[in-house]
């Protein structure tokens, strides 16, 4: 719990109050205090006053709940007014207790904010798993004509998550980008099936129909307001862009490219090399590491396959097998 009270005898009550019933507690004078100790620590419950040296408490509570919407707001008051709890509530208070308060009314306020912020989280919870489970669905729809296999799309997707791990992202944003990226090759489902199933060499022509899978994938995927959509389509637009500029569709150089563009291109070839093509058996690991490693910094950006070697390495013994050269 924080407590956010410059009245030093308010501030003592309230801990008493919630430190009795086993909160663990600390304490915050102003609105720079308190937001310094949250960006310091998680915590659960913030109960603040509204009127604070440095600024509101309504105020406070606006940028506290935007910054970590994982925590319930409480505002405490000398006013006993409606208009005001209303504001507080808007800004995204869980409840309005108003001075003089019994510890009784705290602690209702505290734990009805605290069941409130549980069922809040397991909703989101549930829609995450519902939106991760329609992408699933999605790529297993794509698959369905597609000459990637689900095995791939998996291989690819953990592959990405390892290198954003390795290269230390923030683990929301590695496992988003795990859940995004087995949408790459969405754009596969607006390639004619004459260019897409052909078992030989395409021609130019056949290649160019081919090749507009990562821009058809970005149409599908963009505009959204989820941030993993918005991820999805930065990958399907950007994993096959290389380092050098030789890549497409748009010939994008270096720090052109996203960084999770630049992770799905590594994360992408690499278990596909990994994987028997009607062209070509697999390459061990340790071979297709080679191969992927042979193009740093010419195809691929040099971190993100330090990144892939390091976890490869540390997680899994490297099959050797005689070196092979790359097939077409
Ligand atoms: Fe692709």
């Amino acid at each position: 719990m924080l407590v956010v009270d410059d009245d030093p005898s308010i501030a003592r009550l309230l801990e008493i109050i919630l430190k009795r019933e086993g909160y663990e507690c600390a304490c915050a004078q102003s609105v720079g205090d308190a937001m310094r100790s949250l960006r310091e620590g998680a915590f659960d419950v913030m109960v603040s006053d509204v009127r604070l040296p440095d600024g509101s408490g309504l105020d406070l509570v606006e940028a506290a709940v935007a910054e970590d919407s994982r925590m319930a707001a409480l505002v405490i008051s000398g006013l006993d007014d409606v208009a005001l709890a209303d504001r507080a509530l808007r800004v995204g208070a869980y409840g309005y207790i108003v001075k003089p308060f019994s510890a009784n009314e705290v602690l209702v306020g505290v734990m009805g904010a605290l069941s409130h912020r549980r069922r809040e989280l397991d909703a989101r919870d549930e829609l995450r798993e519902a939106s991760a489970e329609t992408i699933r669905r999605l790529s297993a729809a794509v698959e369905a004509r597609d000459t990637n296999t689900a095995a791939h799309i998996i291989g690819m997707s953990d592959f990405c998550f390892a290198i954003a791990n390795e290269l230390g992202l923030p683990p929301e944003r590695c496992e988003l980008l795990r859940a995004a990226s087995p949408m790459h090759d969405v754009g596969k489902v607006g390639v004619p099936d004459h260019v897409l199933l052909k078992p030989g060499t395409l021609t130019a022509g056949e290649r160019e129909l081919m090749e507009q899978h990562a821009e058809i994938g970005y149409r599908i995927l963009t505009g959204s307001r989820s941030e993993l959509l918005h991820l999805a389509a930065t990958i399907a637009w950007t994993h096959h862009e290389r380092l050098d500029g030789s890549g497409y569709p748009r010939g994008l150089k270096g720090s052109e490219i996203p960084q999770e563009g630049r992770i799905a291109a590594v994360a992408d070839v690499f278990d596909a090399l990994t994987r028997d093509r009607v062209y070509r058996p697999r390459f061990s690991r340790g071979d297709a590491l080679q191969i992927v490693t042979d193009a740093r910094e010419s195809a691929f950006d040099p971190d993100t396959v330090d990144a892939l070697v390091a976890s490869v390495e540390r997680d899994g013994a490297i099959a050797s097998s005689p070196r092979r050269q790359p097939g077409p």
